[in-house]
């Protein structure tokens, strides 16, 4: 069977910045507070880009690095919990906007995993003999679902987009990587949809499409799975702590990161860490922090680097590069 290997990546975030400061404005909330419990300075909010636009952009970045023709693409997956639309989906926009007509498209939900679970379907996908590539988008405009009266979530959120380009390949790349699930939980993180109403039901107030998190519930369960998932990548990998250079972790909190970091027993600089300037943007995170990684120089050829994550759903799940 092939390898599948990470040929490029590709990261846009909209150009709006918004601080601590202009959130003080809004809501009950300081820099003082936001910057001590989760590390956050500012974010980048949309102007007029939805969901598939941002995506449109990381996607090019990548392909452009990759230096692929578009039509050489077969598969396109974008891991969102914004998407423009329930149908067409956010990947088949971008098919169109790509002109990458040859591509068999969907769209995956698993909100921060987003991209963890991209890149393991892409895998498999790839393995199995289907695809010769796929490219993996993670892209959010957040600032669209987010109660910006509530300070329990508003100050946590931003927009951006990433893609990673997958190819199979005679060299290791993946060497293991694993996705895990529980529903049960599941109300941690909740954003409604639609409920049933219709002519036989009559018609009900609707919910608000707004997002609502259960913070304490959810800090919990990422201090539990982010250090045990690195764990259980490298178990699957027969490799050791050592023997990794960088940790790209799910930014979403930058307690949660250096509760891993000491769960483990390695320094904080073992993971990479951009949530200051972008604070959460969901499924685009893991890989924002990757293309900029690999821009300053952080990964180089040989490396072993982990992708780890966790988010609504719950969702959790962790990847290991040889790069
Ligand atoms: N400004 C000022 N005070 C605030 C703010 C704010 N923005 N937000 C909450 N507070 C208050 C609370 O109301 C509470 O006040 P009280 O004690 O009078 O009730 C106090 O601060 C402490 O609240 P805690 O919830 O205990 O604060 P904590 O230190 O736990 O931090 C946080 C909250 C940042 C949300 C944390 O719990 C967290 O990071 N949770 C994980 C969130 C996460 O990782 N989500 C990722 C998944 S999202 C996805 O998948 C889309």
């Amino acid at each position: 069977m092939k390898e599948v290997k990470i040929i490029s990546t590709g990261s846009y975030v909209p150009e709006n910045i918004i601080d601590n400061n202009f959130l003080s404005n809004i809501v009950e909330t300081s820099d003082e507070w936001i910057t001590s419990r989760t590390g956050i300075k500012q974010r980048r909010i949309s102007k007029d880009e939805n969901t598939s636009d941002i995506a449109y952009k990381a996607a090019l970045k990548a392909i452009e690095k990759a230096n692929i023709d578009v039509l050489d693409i077969e598969n396109i997956i974008v891991a969102t919990i914004t998407p423009d639309s329930f149908s067409p989906s956010v990947s088949c926009i971008v098919q169109e906007k790509l002109g990458a007509k040859n591509a068999s498209c969907f769209d995956v939900n698993a909100a921060c995993t987003g991209l963890i679970y991209g890149i393991s379907i892409a895998w498999a996908l790839i393995k199995s003999g289907l695809y010769k590539n796929s490219l993996v988008i993670g892209a959010e405009v957040l600032s669209k679902i987010i109660d910006w009266k509530d300070r329990n979530t508003c100050v946590l959120f931003g927009d951006g987009a990433s893609a990673v380009f997958l190819s199979a390949s005679e060299q290791k790349g993946i060497i293991s990587t694993f996705i895990m699930s529980d529903g049960q939980k599941g109300n941690a993180i909740k954003i409604p949809a639609l409920p049933v109403e219709n002519i036989i039901t009559g018609f009900v107030e609707k919910p608000q499409c707004k997002i609502s998190m259960d913070g304490r519930e959810v800090y919990r369960f990422a201090t539990d799975v982010m250090a045990k998932s690195i764990e259980k990548v490298l178990e699957n990998s027969g490799l050791n702590i050592e023997d990794i250079s960088l940790i790209i972790p799910h930014q979403a909190n930058i307690r949660i990161i250096e509760y891993a970091a000491d769960k483990l027993k390695v320094s904080k600089d073992k993971f990479y860490i951009n949530i200051d300037k972008y604070g959460n943007t969901s499924a685009a995170s893991i890989g924002i922090a990757l293309d900029e990684a690999f821009d300053e120089g952080r990964i180089k050829s040989g490396d072993n680097i982990i992708l780890v994550g966790f988010g609504g759903g719950l969702t959790w799940g962790a990847t290991l590069i040889k790069v």
